[in-house]
C-alpha cells in the first residue's frame, strides 16, 4: 500500500511563559492510501496537538516542534507555503474539533463552499459548480436546499455534516477527523460514523480519526494508536486491541465505552485524569491512576517496543523482547 502521511519522532513542546508543556512526545505513524488509523486517549492527551502540528498549523511563537511529516513523500518543513495552503484541503483536510470552528458564522454553507473551490483555482462555470455543491451536500445527506442558510440556521449535526462536507469537497486523499463526533447525541453521532464509512468505501480516501470513544473507533479504524499524556502507550490493528488490550491504560479505555453492538454491560470508568502536562509524575505517566503498578513504573518511563509483528505497548508489565529472549524481565534488568 502507497503511504499518504509518514509522522517520524514528532515532539511538540508548548512554550507557555516559562513554562514547557511537553504536549506531544515522540510519536510516529503512517497512513496508507485507503487505510482508516484512529488517535484514542482522553481528553488533554495530546490528540488535536498531535493533529495541528501534522497540519501545520502551530505557529513557532507558541511550540517547538521537532521530527518530520511526510505527506506524499515530501518533507512538509521543506514545503513552500503557497504550495502548503494549496496542499490543505486538496492533499489533505480537517474537521475540526467543533464544527463551529470550521465554519464562518457569516457566510451561508453555499458562498463556503465555493469559497475553498475558488482559492483552490478549481473555478468550474456556475452550472458545474452548483452541481458540485449539490452532489457533496447530497453525499453527507443534506438536502441542497439547504445550502443558502447560514451554520447558526443548522442543527449540531447538520453543521458537523457540513464540515465534512467542506473537507470532501477536493477530494482530498486524506481527511483528518478531529473527535467528529463529540457533543452530539448518540443516534446523531452513530448516523455521522455510518456516513463517514460509506463515504470512505465508496471515494476510497485514508482517514485519520482523532476520538476519546474507544467503541466509535474500534468499530471504524483499521488501526488504533492510543495516547497517554503526549505518548502513544499501544498499538496495533483494532480488533486485536479490542480482544486483547494489553496496557491497563487501554483496557481502562475499553471497559469505559459501551460497544456499539452487542449486549449491555456496566461500565467501569478509569478514576483519576490524566496528568497535567507541564508537571507530569515521575516514570510512567500513568502509574498514579494504574491498578497493576510495579515499583520500576515509579523510576523508569516504558518504551514503545513492538509485542508482536502488529503491536507495540509502552508498559513495565510487558518485558521487552530484547530481555524476554534471555530470560531476564526488564525490571532485573533496570534495577
Ligand atoms: N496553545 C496552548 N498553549 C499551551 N499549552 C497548550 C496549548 N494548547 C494545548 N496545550 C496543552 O496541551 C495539552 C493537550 O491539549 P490537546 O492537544 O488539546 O489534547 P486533546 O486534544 O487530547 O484533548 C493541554 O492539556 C494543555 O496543557
Ligand atoms: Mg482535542
Amino acid at each position: 500500500m502507497k503511504e499518504i502521511l509518514g509522522v517520524e519522532h514528532l515532539s511538540v513542546t508548548y512554550t507557555d511563559g516559562n513554562r514547557r508543556i511537553p504536549a506531544v512526545n515522540d510519536v510516529s505513524f503512517t497512513v496508507d492510501e485507503g487505510e482508516i488509523i484512529a488517535i484514542a486517549g482522553e481528553s488533554g492527551c495530546g490528540k488535536s496537538t498531535l493533529i495541528t502540528a501534522i497540519l501545520q498549523l502551530l505557529s513557532p511563537d507558541i511550540a517547538d516542534i521537532t521530527g518530520s511529516i511526510r505527506l506524499n513523500g515530501q518533507d512538509l518543513a521543506s514545503v513552500d507555503p503557497e504550495l502548503l495552503r494549496r496542499m490543505r484541503w486538496t492533499d489533505i483536510s480537517l474537521v475540526p474539533q467543533s464544527a463551529m470552528n470550521a465554519l464562518n458564522p457569516i457566510m451561508s454553507i453555499e458562498e463556503q463552499m465555493k469559497r475553498i473551490m475558488a482559492a483552490h483555482g478549481t473555478m468550474p462555470t456556475t452550472r458545474d459548480l452548483d452541481k458540485r455543491i449539490d452532489e457533496t451536500l447530497v453525499m453527507v445527506n443534506i438536502q441542497p436546499r439547504y445550502k443558502k442558510l447560514y451554520p447558526f440556521e443548522l442543527s449540531g449535526g447538520m453543521r458537523q455534516r457540513v464540515a465534512i462536507a467542506l473537507a470532501l469537497m477536493l477530494h482530498p486523499k486524506l481527511v483528518v477527523m478531529d473527535e467528529p463526533t463529540t457533543g452530539l447525541d448518540v443516534i446523531v453521532q452513530r448516523g455521522i460514523l455510518m456516513e463517514i464509512r460509506r463515504l470512505q468505501k465508496e471515494l476510497g480516501f485514508a482517514v485519520c480519526l482523532v476520538s476519546h470513544d474507544m467503541s466509535l473507533l474500534i468499530e471504524l479504524a483499521h488501526t488504533i494508536y492510543v495516547m497517554y499524556a503526549g505518548r502513544v502507550i499501544e498499538s496495533g490493528p483494532s480488533r486485536e486491541i479490542y480482544r486483547t488490550p494489553k496496557h491497563p491504560y487501554t483496557q481502562g479505555l475499553i471497559a469505559c465505552f459501551p460497544p456499539l453492538q452487542g449486549s449491555r454491560k456496566v461500565l467501569e470508568g478509569i478514576p483519576g485524569s490524566p496528568p497535567d502536562l507541564g508537571q507530569l509524575p515521575p516514570g510512567c505517566a500513568f502509574q498514579p491512576r494504574c491498578t497493576q503498578c510495579l515499583d520500576i513504573c515509579l523510576a523508569e518511563i516504558p518504551v514503545l517496543e513492538k509485542v508482536s509483528s502488529s503491536r507495540a505497548v509502552a508498559c513495565h508489565l510487558y518485558p521487552s523482547q530484547l530481555t524476554s529472549n534471555t530470560g531476564e524481565s526488564t525490571y532485573d534488568r533496570i534495577s
